[in-house]
């Protein structure tokens, strides 16, 4: 049967959407599962309007308990050449004020995920961790040996899914296992029709200053400006989703070379890190906006600083970022100032 389908869970989000656009114009067959939980429907639109082609949608939540034959039946009759599976909550301070639900969607989605690949007889994982596994422990840059340590139930809910992944793997000969540790997806599409749109307030550092940029939001809170980093804001390895969509390619490409199954584990992220205000002053320059700024109390979860090593990721997968902070700033802008309400 042709194996030329990819199951892209949670691929109507920021993430999977530019993933879903790549995949198609690769020539495989995409079939999303997505409950829109933090995601439009129009979503599936844009990449239409991008890819020439309409994805099969699965509208399910993948956490809920008795998903598994009703998913199974919606996806039988294809060959599936692998799933990348980004379906979950990821956003770091939310964790920690709700602990259980983090696990309960994060490990649920995996768990139930896992049993439908059984029964769909899918072999191949990528799977999208985070560069949160590693907590502070480690010196910039990390690579993939670094200490594993998360400061937040987010982060542990990935490293858990990570330990679910590996026991599968070491009990089902042939499972193959890639886990994506990504440091901080930024930008949109260069089209501007597909980007970063969360429901609610932002949680995260780029939507939230683009927000501000046009003019939904008065003024960016700085999460703490005592941290011992270039300038006492936090600094992160921020990439942009298109390179990182290239690196989710790359990863199944290198699955479905047939390693004979088990886990590898790569970092996403460029090698460079910027701090708060560096990204500001960034997005700024690229907007040609003011970002009024408030200082404020540190974040729970956070840490100073996080910079990936991504070496293996270049010598195993040949993928390495190609875009910079200033691209990133100008395609994220591009796209908010295109859809000043996001999806809406
Ligand atoms: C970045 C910096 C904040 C918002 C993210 C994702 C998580 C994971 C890792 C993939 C920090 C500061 C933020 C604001 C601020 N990605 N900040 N004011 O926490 O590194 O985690 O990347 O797995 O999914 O959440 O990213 O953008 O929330 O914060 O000062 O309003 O910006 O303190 O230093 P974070 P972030």
């Amino acid at each position: 049967m042709n194996a030329r389908s990819v199951i892209l869970t949670g691929g109507a989000g920021y993430i999977g959407s530019h993933i879903a656009v790549l995949l198609i114009e690769a020539g495989y067959e995409v079939v999303i599962i997505d409950d829109f939980s933090n995601s439009s429907p129009a979503v599936i639109d844009r990449i239409e309007k991008l890819s020439g082609i309409r994805p099969q949608l699965v509208e399910q939540d993948l956490s809920v308990p008795d998903c598994v034959d009703g998913v199974s039946a919606a996806l039988a009759g294809r060959g599936y050449a692998g799933v990348i599976h980004l379906a979950g909550l990821k956003a770091v301070g939310e964790s920690v004020a709700q602990p259980g639900r983090y696990y309960r969607v994060n490990l649920g989605t995996t768990l139930n995920l896992l049993s439908i690949m059984e029964k769909i007889k899918c072999n191949n994982i990528v799977f999208s961790s985070s560069a949160t596994v590693y907590g502070e422990l480690n010196p910039p840059p990390v690579d993939e040996s670094g200490k594993i340590g998360p400061t937040n139930p987010y982060g542990f809910s990935k490293l858990f899914n990570e330990q679910i992944l590996a026991d599968y793997a070491a009990a089902n000969q042939g499972f193959q296992v890639i886990n994506l540790r990504y440091f901080n997806p930024v930008g949109a599409h260069p089209s501007g029709l597909i980007g970063e749109d969360p429901k609610g307030i932002p949680n995260n550092l780029f939507p939230y200053i683009a927000q501000v940029a046009v003019g939904r939001r008065e003024a960016l809170n700085v999460f703490g400006d005592d941290y011992d980093t270039v300038d006492g804001t936090g600094v992160r390895d921020y990439i942009h989703v298109m390179d990182l969509a290239e690196g989710h390619l790359a990863a199944l490409k290198f699955a479905l070379e047939d390693h004979g199954g088990g886990v590898a584990c790569f970092n996403l992220g460029c090698g460079r890190g910027y701090s708060v205000l560096e990204v500001v002053n960034a997005f700024a320059a690229a907007s040609g906006k003011e970002i009024p700024v408030k200082v404020v109390g540190r974040r729970a979860g956070d840490i100073a600083e996080i910079v990936a090593d991504a070496a293996q990721a270049e010598k195993i997968l040949g993928w390495k970022t190609q875009r910079d902070l200033n691209q990133m700033c100008i395609d994220h802008w591009h796209w908010q100032e295109q859809n000043p309400d996001g999806f809406a």
